[in-house]
């Protein structure tokens, strides 16, 4: 079993991991661990800023420092590495307003997206692993659903024919960019003996 601080102060965020990698490693928040300012100009530049912050703080310990976002091609690759801060007030609700107006004048075939989570696994500041997850679908003309957070009330999956709102915690799991960065991460994690 190992132990693994997240680099993020989301519970939630560290809640959803740990359900992944039950059995094969315990999820720890670190109480010194703050954001540091994500600069990087891709999911990579800033999962890595974020596990190098905290394995400073603890260098002898597993650090996972993970950034996920949501691309839209149509906009040219945005809200991407922005995702959490693309309206002017960061708020879910504010930013969803937003990618609406924004995509106003998309037609079906421009309304191609998809999610990224990138997840690398530090010691020393050194990567261990690193991995990343998508899921593609495409953005709906409006908010449906209740589940979920940031953009899934518009994020439309057609193999299911419904927003990640509209989806179960499980089901939304299953096919999730996280879901499928963590399960990559799950894979190495058990053939490793120690790390
Ligand atoms: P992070 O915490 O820096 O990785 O920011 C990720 C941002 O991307 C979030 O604040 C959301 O706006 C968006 N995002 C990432 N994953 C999801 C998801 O599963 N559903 C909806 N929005 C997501």
């Amino acid at each position: 079993m190992f132990d693994i601080y997240l680099a993020s102060s989301n519970k939630h965020k560290a809640l959803e991991i740990e359900e992944f990698l039950r059995g094969i490693a315990r999820i720890l928040i670190h109480e010194k661990y703050t954001s540091p300012p994500e600069t990087g100009e891709s999911f990579r530049e800033n999962a890595i800023i974020k596990a190098k912050t905290l394995s400073h703080i603890i260098p002898e310990e597993l650090v996972l420092g993970e950034d996920s976002g949501l691309v839209v091609p149509f906009l040219g690759g945005a809200p991407g590495v922005s995702s959490h801060r693309f309206s002017s007030s960061g708020d879910d609700e504010e930013n969803i307003k937003l990618l609406i107006e924004k995509m106003r004048d998309a037609h079906d075939e421009d309304r191609k997206a998809y999610f990224v989570s990138y997840g690398v696994l530090m010691k020393g500041g050194k990567i261990l692993w690193e991995g990343e997850g998508r899921v593609y679908g495409c953005i709906d003309y409006h908010q449906q659903g209740e589940q979920g957070f940031g953009y899934d009330p518009i994020f439309y999956y057609p193999p299911f024919k419904k927003t990640f709102a509209q989806l179960s915690r499980e089901e939304k799991n299953r096919v999730s960019h996280r879901g499928a960065m963590l399960r990559q991460l799950r894979k190495f994690l058990e053939k490793q003996k120690e790390l």
